[in-house]
């Protein structure tokens, strides 16, 4: 857990080249070097409980604090203009620390309708179990937030944009309503990027990346971080994630800080190439419905130019036949692989098949089911737009729609 303390006024490039990094100050290195050692010689006697552990407490064993890992959080911090930021071992175990450190029996969760799947399925069957209720609303109209408090409200949770549908919420917004509420915020910004949106800015209290995803960017370190005022992440830290055990592998870390030095770089490229694929997208014949926040057809366009700085590269589309295109996606793709997971320099395409995720993850049903069907039809295939050249990424799709 780690407080930022270095107050900057740097740009984002020269942050996340420098940001929490400086040469070693035994051998001079230049670059980080990674501590995988999991235990600490003390000189000193030291508690052996989190509870008394603070940023000024020496190392004593890697599950509670490592210097690279360290590193990576101040990284984060400065990126994310946050207080404090706790790395996790992946996007998940940001998301369960938050959610099982935060919440209590009795207390009440608003959720987006639609989002991750996992954390749809945390939230729909795993808080249940400790009488924790959670209500999933189309966060995208900040009314239906609104609607859905209740006087237990504790925190409400959106992702933005979102996944699958990319659809987005008024950060803004829903901040008035959580502080009216005296409910958390809490921001998922996997499919954002602090370059692309920084939640803390816009009245958000907590932040959750999958560092796995655009931060990491190289498809090879799972991660996950949590950004929030030091109060917030020193809660999460000592009374959840410690003792659940979800510190990242300092090697993932080091990994993640590696790439995490070229992201404002990448997203400018993959931003490039997403909107060239999006618009391909909209005038091929085959295809049906396009959601790209870069498109003046998505119907948050407005939202996206004032909340988001430059547009990210996650783009949704829908087809009438979806399972025979995958079968040819599997078959035939030459450059995007047909695969799961986002924001790698890769391009990567899914088919998230709606009655599946209607029945499994999401439980939806009535007027959530209709809006979320009305959007996805039998499926969307979610493109995470890589650093290819994006006519190579053109060609390659068209040869299977
Ligand atoms: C928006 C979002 N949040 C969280 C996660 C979970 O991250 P991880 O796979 O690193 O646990 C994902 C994974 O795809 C995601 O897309």
């Amino acid at each position: 857990m780690t407080k930022n303390s270095i107050k900057s006024n740097l740009g984002i490039n020269t942050l996340a080249v420098h940001g929490g990094e400086k040469p070693d100050p035994e051998t001079g290195a230049s670059s980080p070097n990674i501590v995988m050692s999991s235990t600490y010689v003390v000189d000193q006697p030291t508690s052996f409980s989190v509870t008394n552990m603070d940023e000024d407490t020496p190392y004593v064993y890697t599950r509670w604090a490592n210097p690279t890992i360290r590193q990576l959080e101040k990284k984060l911090c400065l990126l994310e203009n946050a207080e404090a930021c706790l790395a996790c071992a992946s996007g998940m175990s940001a998301s369960s620390g938050v959610l099982f450190s935060l919440l209590n029996s009795g207390d009440h969760l608003i959720i987006s309708e639609s989002n991750y799947p996992g954390t749809a399925e945390i939230t729909r069957q795993l808080l249940p179990k400790n009488s924790i209720t959670v209500t999933p609303v189309d966060t995208s109209n900040p009314e239906n937030v609104k609607n859905a408090v209740r006087e237990n409200t504790r925190m409400i949770w959106i992702e933005t944009p979102s996944n699958p549908l990319v659809k987005l919420t008024d950060i803004r917004a829903v901040s008035g309503i959580a502080q009216e509420a005296n409910a958390l915020l809490v921001v998922d910004s996997t499919f954002a990027s602090p370059v692309v949106t920084r939640p803390l800015d816009l009245g958000a209290d907590i932040v959750v990346h999958s560092l796995t995803k655009y931060i990491g960017g190289h498809g090879d370190a799972i991660g996950g971080a949590v950004l929030a005022s030091r109060q917030i992440v020193s809660r999460i830290a000592g009374e959840g994630m410690l003792h659940y055990g979800g510190t990242i592998s300092p090697f993932n870390a080091w990994l993640i800080m590696r790439g995490a030095a070229t992201l404002p770089l990448r997203m400018r490229a993959h931003q490039e190439n997403a909107m060239q694929v999006a618009k391909f997208l909209e005038l091929h014949p085959n295809v049906d419905l396009v959601r790209y926040p870069g498109l003046e057809s998505h119907p948050q366009y407005e939202l996206a130019k004032s909340q988001m700085n430059g547009f990210s590269g996650m783009i949704a589309f829908r087809m009438a036949s979806p399972e025979s295109v995958a079968k040819r996606m599997m078959s035939d793709l030459e450059i995007v692989h047909y695969a799961v997971s986002l924001g790698h320099h890769r391009s990567l395409i899914f088919l998230l098949e709606s009655d599946d995720l209607i029945s499994s993850s999401y439980r939806l049903d009535g007027e959530l089911e209709r809006t979320y069907r009305e959007i996805a039809g039998k499926g969307v295939f979610r493109l995470s737009v890589g650093l290819e050249d994006a006519r190579d990424i053109v060609r390659d799709l068209a040869q299977v729609l």
